[in-house]
């Protein structure tokens, strides 16, 4: 499979890094704004690529400057969204946590927003034509951007959704039956019969990890590989991630079964009363928030 990645901070590389020990890329392009970092990313993977069974093309190539040289006389990798064209998948994990304060997924929403705008045009007219994964945050909203800007169908741009609070949430519990639905933030709703200070506590982990490493990386990094494990498998695994409702015209997450050209079918689980009145605050909200960008 060939898979591009855009946005090469802590999710981005740990996502690169992932793909390449599961096995599940041939060909990897790597994009990013930040030059050195995109350079110093492309010599990592490669230097991680001889350790694999087999060959594996990480793009574009690097530049090799003498980084001890005099400054200024350094030339840069540019990122090169052509390589994109015959693409299996892009995933997308561009932001820029740098510029505000973090208390709530939410917050990212300009900032992000005027990513895909910058993104979107050049991923379109590149020609590629896989599917979309979206990662960055606000993942629901930012998943039905990506899919407004780019004019994708909607069956090929994804978000990772709920399975990484999903896994959360089995942690917290021990139970393997619980499943989160709605958004992958504060409103999401967890379901078969979860106590409020499990799901709570659920909810709050991701946050204890933030709060202490700054990001977060490898929890979602193996989700984004599992996902793509699931489109290259197309074995009928549901999962619960971030796809689009027509009736409700908003993305969220409940099961969805993938292939390789995408979603190929999505249902609600069954869920008790008070489940689907948590699952419907949850895409007003999403809806809400869609709206004020
Ligand atoms: N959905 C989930 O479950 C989940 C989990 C963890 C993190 N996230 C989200 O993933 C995103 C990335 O997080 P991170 O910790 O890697 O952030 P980060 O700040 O470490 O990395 C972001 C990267 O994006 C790059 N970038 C910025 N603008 C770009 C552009 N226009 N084109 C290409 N690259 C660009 C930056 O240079 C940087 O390397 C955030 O939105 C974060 O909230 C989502």
């Amino acid at each position: 499979m060939k898979i591009g990645i855009i946005g090469l901070g802590h999710v981005g590389s740990t996502v690169a890094y992932t793909l390449l020990l599961e096995n599940l890329v041939d060909e990897l392009v790597l994009i990013d704004t930040n030059l050195d970092k995109l350079n110093a990313e492309i010599l990592e993977m490669q230097d991680v690529s001889q350790n694999l069974a087999r060959n594996v093309r990480i793009s574009p190539a690097p530049v090799i400057n003498d980084p001890l040289g005099a400054p200024g006389k350094k030339t840069l990798v540019e990122p090169d969204y052509t390589l994109l064209a015959d693409a299996d998948f892009a995933i997308f994990s561009a932001a820029d946590l740098s510029r505000l304060e973090m208390t709530d997924r939410l917050g990212e929403l300009p900032i992000t927003s005027e990513i895909v705008e910058e993104v979107a045009p050049k991923l379109k007219d590149s020609g590629f034509s896989g599917v979309v994964l979206s990662v960055s945050n606000p993942c629901d909203v930012i998943a039905q951007y990506l899919r407004q800007q780019t004019g994708f169908p909607a069956s090929k741009v994804i978000g990772t959704g709920t399975l990484l609070d999903t896994n959360r949430l089995k942690n917290r519990t021990g139970r393997q039956d619980v499943l989160m639905v709605g958004e992958h933030g504060e409103s999401q709703t967890a379901v078969n019969q979860v106590s409020d200070e499990l799901a709570q506590q659920a909810r709050l982990s991701g946050w204890n990890i933030f709060t202490v490493k700054r990001y977060t990386n490898f929890g979602i990094a193996s989700c984004v590989a599992r996902i793509l494990r699931a489109m290259r498998n197309d074995d009928g695994e549901e999962l619960p991630i971030s796809t689009y409702d027509p009736e409700a015209d908003a993305y969220y997450s409940v099961l969805a079964t993938l292939g390789r050209d995408g979603v190929i079918s999505r249902r609600c689980p069954d869920i008790t009363e008070t489940e689907q009145i948590g699952l419907d605050r949850s895409v007003k909200k999403i809806k809400d928030v869609y709206a004020t960008r």
